[in-house]
């Protein structure tokens, strides 16, 4: 459904950010795209959505396919009326709005108002918390629910790809395990194909199908969820899950590999 061929993106014609991404996604799929700050992650997403280009960002190599049709050239409207939703990193609500406005905003682009009436009960039915809010200030709402309100947003463009910037950013943990059992249901219920972008790894390595991890605006490593889950490298070295709790690069790991082999 999704491919990203080898792309570069490049901001203000100077600052290279990504090299030579690629990502495979399949209909009806969670894939998770793993990586310390500053990695490049945000920009894939932005890359994908089209949004890079209201940042002076460009793909500058390779290419973006979506169902099978080339879409890096497109802007971000045009994109999302083809099916594919972002929401974005930090919690980005019109905060003068009430929720039901803010919800109605990511019906923007659709016209079928009563298939529209229908996903808002749907988004409440996921969000009962944010159904109880509905005519709150969206400015007011806590963290959390700001959260939910995101993901419900863009729900409501009833998305065919749907983008998650880490959904789970300054959650308490229990509201962690509930966004995801949540992100779970959509995409069982909705058959909503999703890429997620999480620092919390093994809360997003637990729904998704296949992992990539990126570090320096490339892709390092690739594969599906339940391998990434027991590479012991990645547990150890990458993900920061050692016991010794520091965090080191994925080249390091083959350094440490080689340096181990050769020491006998
Ligand atoms: N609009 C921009 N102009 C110039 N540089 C940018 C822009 N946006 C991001 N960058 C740079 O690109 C690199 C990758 O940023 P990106 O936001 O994609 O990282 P990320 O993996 O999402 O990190 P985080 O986990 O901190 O959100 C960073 O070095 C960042 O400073
Ligand atoms: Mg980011």
């Amino acid at each position: 459904m999704l491919q990203v061929n080898n792309i570069d993106v490049v901001y203000m014609n100077v600052i290279q950010v990504l090299r030579g991404v690629s990502l495979d996604l399949g209909d009806g799929k969670i894939a998770a795209l793993l990586g310390a700050n500053g990695a490049g992650k945000t920009t894939t997403l932005k890359a994908i959505s089209g949004m890079l280009k209201t940042e002076e960002g460009k793909v500058t190599e390779g290419s973006i396919l979506f169902d099978g049709k080339r879409i890096d050239p497109y802007g971000p409207e045009a994109i999302a009326a083809l099916g594919i939703s972002q929401a974005m990193e930090g919690r980005r609500v019109l905060e003068h709005l009430n929720v039901e406005e803010n919800l109605l905003i990511g019906a923007y682009c659709r016209k079928d108002r009563g298939g529209i009436k229908k996903d808002l009960e749907m988004v409440f039915q996921y969000f009962p918390r944010i159904k109880d809010l509905r005519n709150r200030t969206s400015g007011y709402l806590s963290g959390g629910e700001q959260q939910m309100l995101v993901i419900g947003r863009a729900l409501m463009a009833r998305p065919k790809l749907m983008l998650l910037d880490e959904p789970s950013l300054g959650l308490a943990p229990l509201l962690v395990e509930d966004i995801y059992q949540i992100i779970h249901r959509i995409n069982a219920e909705q058959r909503t194909t999703i890429l997620l972008v999480e620092q919390n790894v093994n809360a997003a390595l637990g729904i998704a199908d296949y992992g990539y991890v990126m570090e320096n605006g490339r892709v390092v490593l690739g594969g599906p969820a339940d391998q990434l889950r027991n590479n012991e490298d990645i547990r150890e070295f990458y993900l920061g899950l050692s016991a010794v709790g520091s965090r080191k690069s994925y080249r390091d790991i083959k350094h440490y590999r080689r340096k181990k082999r050769w020491m006998g």
